[in-house]
């Protein structure tokens, strides 16, 4: 099945959803963000499905972000864009079955953000790790958010403040990541931890993730929503998203 920019798939009681726009390293492009909400609604709806997982087509990338080249500098565009675009990143904790984060390649920015919204991530050793936002005058909203509590403040201002990549080691060492595998084997891996998951009673796995997710308060991700339409309108932000449209290093004042 398809959904727009995404596939759907199943395989016993496992839903694999894979973001399939790889020229465009699976950036949430319009037909990526809203094939993700439908296959995640089909697999909620299934009574058959007990796990998801997400994984990005084309070997090289699992989701590089937002889609920058549609970005417009306006405060109207961005108060409706990241109003939008943080309720979709922050959907695989809200739906009541285990998400496991197959990362094949790339996760950057939207992409990080959502597999750390995920239960669990698994990442193949080609995966990069980044949230480089900073080096657009952006920031990672929701990473922002969450980061604290998944790997403490020190780390979580070091990566969201350089936009430093990391290598799916160093992604472990700091506790984002459950494991590190070959990458022909990150599908299997991410099977064998799904059927795990599926053998078990569901009903105390699914309040298992809900008592994990009790304390995702709204109110820090408000603050990401009402920082947007300002940096917009900052000229360093415009600077940032031309020079990466213009496959240039940006020049901030
Ligand atoms: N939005 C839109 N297009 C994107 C994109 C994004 N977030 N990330 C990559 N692409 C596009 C590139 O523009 C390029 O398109 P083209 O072939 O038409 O020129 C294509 O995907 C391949 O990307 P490229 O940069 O050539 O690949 P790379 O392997 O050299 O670099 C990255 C990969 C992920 C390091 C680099 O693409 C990047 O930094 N992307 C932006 C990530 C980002 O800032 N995300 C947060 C956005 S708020």
């Amino acid at each position: 099945m398809r959904f727009d920019s995404v596939n759907y798939e199943t395989q016993g009681s496992t839903a694999i959803i894979t973001f399939d726009e790889p020229d465009k390293l699976n950036a949430l492009s319009k037909g990526i963000l809203s094939g993700f909400c439908k296959a995640l609604d089909q697999a909620r709806n299934d009574d058959n499905i007990r796990v998801i997982v997400l994984t990005g087509a084309g070997g090289k990338s699992f989701c590089a972000g937002a889609d920058i080249s549609g970005f417009e500098f306006t405060p109207t565009y961005a108060k409706n864009f990241i109003d939008e675009v943080l309720d979709i990143l922050a959907l695989p904790e809200q739906i009541n079955k285990p998400v496991i984060a197959a990362v094949n390649g790339y996760a950057f920015g939207g992409g990080f953000e959502i597999s750390i919204a995920c239960d669990f991530i698994i990442a193949s050793e080609r995966a990069i790790f980044s949230v480089p936002e900073i080096q657009l005058g952006l920031l990672p909203g929701f990473a922002i958010a969450r980061l604290n509590k998944l790997i403490g403040r020190q780390q979580a201002k070091y990566i969201s403040m350089t936009g430093v990549k990391l290598s799916p080691e160093e992604a472990k060492d700091m506790g984002l990541i459950l494991k590190v595998v070959p990458h022909e084997q990150l599908l299997q891996e991410a099977f064998a931890l799904a059927d795990e998951l599926a053998s078990k009673p569901q009903m105390a796995i699914r309040y298992a993730k809900s008592i994990y997710n009790r304390e995702l308060g709204g109110d820090d991700l408000t603050y990401a929503k009402d920082a947007m339409p300002f940096l917009l309108l900052d000229e360093d932000t415009k600077e940032g998203i031309t020079a990466f449209r213009e496959k240039r290093k940006p020049v901030f004042k």
